[in-house]
């Protein structure tokens, strides 16, 4: 929080030349379901590093963990500064216009596009993480074991419920039936084979080459790959958010980036390669708000790089250039155990 000296010139020479950081104020903090705690209790340590006051907002979804932060925050954190409110999601847009300093949402496009309408109004400025559909491009020239464990373990971890897990597969046809193998191997060994009966068929699109099977009544959803997927099946029309993964081929990586540069600009690109100029390329052509190769997911862990998306999966925290971060990982091979 210390004052910066900048630069001086000829002209300014003899003048004191500095940048003061200074707190918003009050932050309203809207926190997502997906990982309930740590999406509002993260937003909120930073609000308090910069001084700020903050109201949190958990999601009405996890109700257990709203009531929870409900009724701890305030005995361990000053309640002149800090609140939470149960607020519901539909009630959030008139919440945001009562006037905050700064607004910090996580969710989906088309709530944070209400709440930034809703700020615009007073011109509070927001800070937008929202879910989009992170492609992952799979070259020929990789490890297929490592890839299939670094995918699967990205993709079906919290059961699928993360922002930046990887959302669908761009590789050729050749590299799908060595991935699919694979990842049905790496998901016998993390879940076990006794994957639960029933007749329910989950989704309208493409072949079902692992898992597939539903229990609407246990909420459970077997860990499934999908194949023969096209970009106007219904799963492409949303984000996936849950323990499915579907594979889309293409010729090469060309085609690859051709498709992602079709869809709106992602949180996270991810690609699997021996070869540094696939990489490359793909860091070079595609825009996201972070890049990470040879591994996901990874990228969001480091407290040393920025976080946010660009265009529609969100804001960049303070910045007005696009700056994707990128974590370049060399391929290295793991035993199929
Ligand atoms: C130095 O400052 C003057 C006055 O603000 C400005 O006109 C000029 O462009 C600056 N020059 C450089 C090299 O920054
Ligand atoms: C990507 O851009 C960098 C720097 O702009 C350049 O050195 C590199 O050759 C480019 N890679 C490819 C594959 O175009």
């Amino acid at each position: 929080m210390q004052p910066q000296q900048v630069e001086r010139n000829l002209s300014t020479t003899l003048d004191d030349c500095y940048m003061v950081n200074e707190p918003l104020g009050v932050v309203f903090i809207v926190g997502g379901w997906c990982s309930p705690v740590q999406m509002c209790l993260v937003p909120l340590v930073g609000a308090i590093a910069a001084g700020n006051c903050a109201i949190l907002n958990p999601s009405e979804w996890t109700v257990y963990t709203a009531e929870l932060l409900h009724r701890l925050i305030p005995l361990y954190l000053d309640t002149e500064c800090f609140h939470v409110v149960l607020a519901l999601k539909n009630d959030l847009p008139d919440i945001v216009e009562l006037k905050f300093d700064h607004v910090f949402f996580t969710g989906t496009r088309e709530d944070g596009n209400k709440i930034a309408q809703a700020a615009a109004r007073t011109l509070t400025p927001v800070t937008l993480v929202l879910a989009s559909k992170n492609p992952c491009y799979v070259d020929q020239h990789c490890d297929i074991v490592t890839t299939a464990q670094r995918i699967a373990w990205a993709r079906f971890h919290n059961a699928g419920q993360s922002l930046v897990a990887p959302d669908y597969i761009l590789c050729h046809k050749s590299v799908q039936v060595q991935l699919v193998q694979a990842m049905k191997c790496c998901l016998m060994q993390f879940y076990g084979s006794n994957s639960k009966e029933s007749h329910k068929i989950l989704w309208k699109s493409g072949k079902v080459a692992v898992g597939g099977q539903a229990i609407e009544a246990e909420k459970y959803i077997a860990p499934t790959i999908l194949t023969d997927i096209v970009d106007t099946d219904l799963i492409m029309q949303q984000d996936v958010f849950g323990p499915v993964l579907p594979f889309l081929t293409v010729q090469n990586v060309d085609e690859a980036i051709a498709f992602i540069n079709k869809q709106e600009k992602p949180l996270c690109v991810y690609a699997f390669s021996n070869d540094n100029k696939v990489i490359s390329q793909l860091i070079n052509e595609t825009s996201s708000g972070s890049f990470c190769s040879n591994d996901c997911v990874l990228q969001s862990l480091m407290v040393t790089l920025p976080f946010g998306g660009v265009g529609t999966s969100g804001t960049e925290v303070s910045d007005l250039s696009v700056s994707p971060i990128c974590v370049i990982r060399p391929m290295r091979s793991e035993p199929c155990l």
